[in-house]
């Protein structure tokens, strides 16, 4: 038997979107062509307003494109809905739920009991840092804590497939540090692929394979960067030659896409 390499878990053909608000016509992305191998980790990033969360929106199937199409493992998905984990730009916790039970809600939709759920969240949260605030309700927890909430909520989907936009968007430098090292080692271990968006560059790289630059709206790709920094990595690697040089490269492509009328003089 010939073995084949396994198939793009996330493969984008020509894939557009356009939204009519009355009679506005908005073109929000593309054309993308996008191809994420399994077990990779992409980060895309682009100006506000690119169409990033519309993209995310895209693969997890809560939009559909208009036109091109959308292939998981190799096969088009138009019923997209429920294979992917998608941790949302806003957290959409519900408020009436306790935090722990939040945080199980994709266990529970799955059928497994509420109190064994909650077993195999506890350490998990403890992990978060979450551990006390277990039993309060969304509106008594501060927005880092909130966001950690949603982050971990993504991670219990348990599927091998994680969507995140700015999970980290709202947290202190320091818990967003500690957050990137501890998805960066989560990462290694686990068998998942992840579409980051952020608005972070070293960030994406810290945590990349390849980092997506798209241009403004209508958000297409400008440049797609490998990450030649080996792994596993540890936050220290910020500090390297490559990653400043990366670094450099993807701020360079972003600051030519997003202010074009401005006129630089001198070197
Ligand atoms: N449901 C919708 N109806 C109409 N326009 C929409 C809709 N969703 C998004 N848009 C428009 O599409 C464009 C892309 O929006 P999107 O939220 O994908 O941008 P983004 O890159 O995620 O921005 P940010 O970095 O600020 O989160 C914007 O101009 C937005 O106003
Ligand atoms: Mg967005």
């Amino acid at each position: 038997m010939t073995s084949r390499a396994a198939p793009p878990r996330v493969e984008l053909r020509r894939v557009t979107k356009v939204f009519r608000r009355g009679r506005e016509r908005i073109v929000a992305l593309g054309p993308i062509d996008l191809l994420v191998l399994n077990r990779e980790f992409v980060s895309i990033v682009g100006p506000s307003g690119c169409g990033k969360s519309t993209l995310l929106n895209i693969v997890a199937g809560l939009e559909q494109p208009t036109s091109g199409e959308v292939l998981l493992d190799g096969q088009p998905a138009p019923e997209r809905l429920g294979r992917v984990a998608y941790m949302h730009q806003r957290d959409l916790l519900l408020p009436w739920r306790r935090l722990v039970d939040n945080v199980v809600l994709p266990l529970e939709l799955r059928g497994v009991p509420k109190h064994e759920a909650r077993r195999r969240a506890l350490p998990w949260l403890a992990r978060f840092g979450l551990a006390e605030f277990a039993e309060a309700y969304p509106a008594q927890l501060s927005g880092g804590m909130r966001q950690r909430a949603a982050f971990l909520r993504t991670l219990l989907a348990e599927r091998p497939l994680l969507l995140l936009d700015e999970p980290f968007g709202a947290l202190d430098a320091l818990t967003r540090a500690g957050l990137q090292e501890w998805l960066l080692a989560l990462w290694e271990e686990l068998d998942r692929t992840v579409i980051l968006v952020t608005h972070d560059v070293e960030e994406a790289i810290l945590l990349s394979d390849r980092v997506v630059v798209l241009g403004p709206r209508p958000g297409r790709i400008v440049v797609e960067v490998p990450v030649d920094l080996p792994r596993p990595r540890a936050y220290d690697v910020v500090t390297h030659p490559r990653f400043v040089e990366l670094k450099a490269r993807v701020l360079g492509a972003l600051r030519n896409q997003t202010l074009p009328e401005v006129h630089r003089d001198g070197p």
